[in-house]
């Protein structure tokens, strides 16, 4: 038998490389195949790998070979992790030749993004060296005991260079400074005392990963054609003329077409926030949804990060049900990456405790002991213990809820029912009779005739 050709897509090994936070040398290493291989792989090209040695490199990201198949089991609704479980996941970083941080993974089912926990070991005093920064965007958190600084530039200022504080014991559920860092934004980070710390940093979904696959296959011509429209800053006049010039509209032709004037039309472009009646009569005559024609709320520094201090978490504390929480940095250019401080107190008596979420949860326990319960897939209520450093994910739609006496982390990213996703279902003629016939097994969703 000769040996079968597989094809690998580089740019997706490299994204899940990046994504999962694994060296082409350990990915090698634990897929038991050769360095030479995987470098093959990365470069791409007419590279004949053995679909076994594939499908090992798979199993070592823990992605499915095909990886396009990111669907959940239908039965899947917690997967749970114990401490041990999370410290059996510790990898190693070498980087500017020290022992820089240790990686670590909370649970998530095949082929879905985790948050990663990091131990911070580049020592107080040294500048840590720069990553590449990656697509996905990340909301980072440190969970102390120590402050670590964060570098984010080549150039150090006040803004490529700050201390990611540690909660100083008051509140210490609020475990300490929070961030959420932009694609491609470069970061690293070191001790900043003599005292250890840990980061929590998830690398979430990126809205834009599609589209930046989908540039890979374009020519130069046209992707500089695209981006000569992304240097002008996308600004809703030109999406407007973007939109219209698809249709066979000019300016003109739109205001006549939808009866506003042209001197509505110059005015509502002019001011987009003022100009909704006029940008919703164009929609509605032409087929344009007018909400892409409102100006976009960014929140974040020079370098294109939005932080959260502890002084800011401890002062939006407050009751949410039986549970008190706390917010982590937020950002409303990144709506789908959330993070909050949660904490479970089983004396206090509250409102409702039930969660039930669009999209996935990440948990993470960082003291004292917590029960999870949820409804499983037959609609049977599960439970599980879960003491400091067991991690949880809950899927989306999953009814759970926390007891006993603890603090956790809570994360979010737009997978399942994201932003996006809901522009779309907000648009969407009847909405629940397309999700009914769109379902894979309609007997299971149980309720229709
Ligand atoms: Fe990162």
């Amino acid at each position: 038998m000769g040996v079968i050709a597989m094809l690998v897509d580089p740019f997706k090994l490299r994204h899940w490389l990046n994504a999962r936070k694994y060296t082409a040398a350990q990915v090698a290493d634990l897929a038991g195949i050769s360095r030479e291989t995987i470098d093959a792989l990365l470069a791409g090209g007419a590279t004949t790998v053995p679909p076994e040695q594939v499908t090992a490199v798979a199993g070592a990201l823990r992605i499915d070979p095909s990886q396009l198949g990111e669907r959940l089991r239908g039965d899947l609704t917690v997967l749970h992790q114990t401490p041990e479980a999370l410290h059996e996941t510790r990898r190693p970083i070498q980087r500017d030749g020290i022992h820089f941080y240790n990686y670590y993974s909370m649970v998530a089912p095949t082929g879905r993004i985790a948050p990663v926990i990091l131990d911070i070991l580049c020592p107080a005093g040294r500048l840590p060296a720069l990553n590449n920064g990656h697509l996905e965007p990340a909301i980072t958190v440190n969970l102390g005991p120590g402050d670590i600084h964060g570098r984010w530039g080549e150039q150090l200022s006040a803004q490529t260079w700050q201390v990611l504080a540690a909660s100083s014991g008051v509140d210490a559920w609020i475990t300490g400074d929070s961030y959420i860092e932009p694609s491609y934004c470069p970061h690293a980070y070191s001790l900043a005392t003599e005292r250890p710390a840990r980061i929590v940093s998830y690398t979430g979904q990126s809205n834009i990963a599609a589209l930046a696959d989908e540039v890979n296959g374009w020519s130069d011509t046209a992707f500089a054609a695209y981006l000569e429209r992304l240097d002008r800053g996308l600004n809703p006049g030109d999406v407007f003329d973007l939109l219209i010039a698809r249709r066979g509209y000019d300016r003109q032709g739109v205001s006549a077409a939808a009866g506003v004037s042209s001197q509505e039309l110059a005015a509502a472009i002019a001011d987009p926030l003022s100009g909704l009646a006029t940008f919703r009569a164009v929609g509605r005559a032409v087929g344009i949804d007018y909400r892409l024609l409102l100006p976009p709320e960014r929140r974040h520094d020079d370098v294109g990060k939005t932080c959260f201090s502890l002084d800011e978490a401890r002062t939006s504390k407050r009751r949410f049900g039986p549970y008190e929480v706390a917010s982590m940095a937020s950002a409303p250019h990144l709506p789908d990456l959330t993070g909050l401080f949660l904490r479970v107190d089983a004396d206090r008596a509250g409102g409702e405790a039930d969660l039930v979420e669009p999209a996935e949860c990440h948990y993470l326990v960082t003291t004292g002991e917590a029960t999870l319960e949820w409804l499983d897939a037959a609609g049977e209520v599960r439970a599980a213990r879960l003491p400091a450093d067991a991690s949880a994910w809950v899927g989306p739609f999953v009814r759970h809820r926390w007891s006993g006496h603890a603090s956790l982390l809570k994360f979010g990213s737009g997978a399942h029912v994201g932003y996006l996703d809901l522009v779309e279902l907000t648009n969407t003629y009847n909405p629940a009779a397309t999700a009914r016939r769109g379902r894979r097994d309609r007997a299971s969703w149980g309720h229709d005739g």
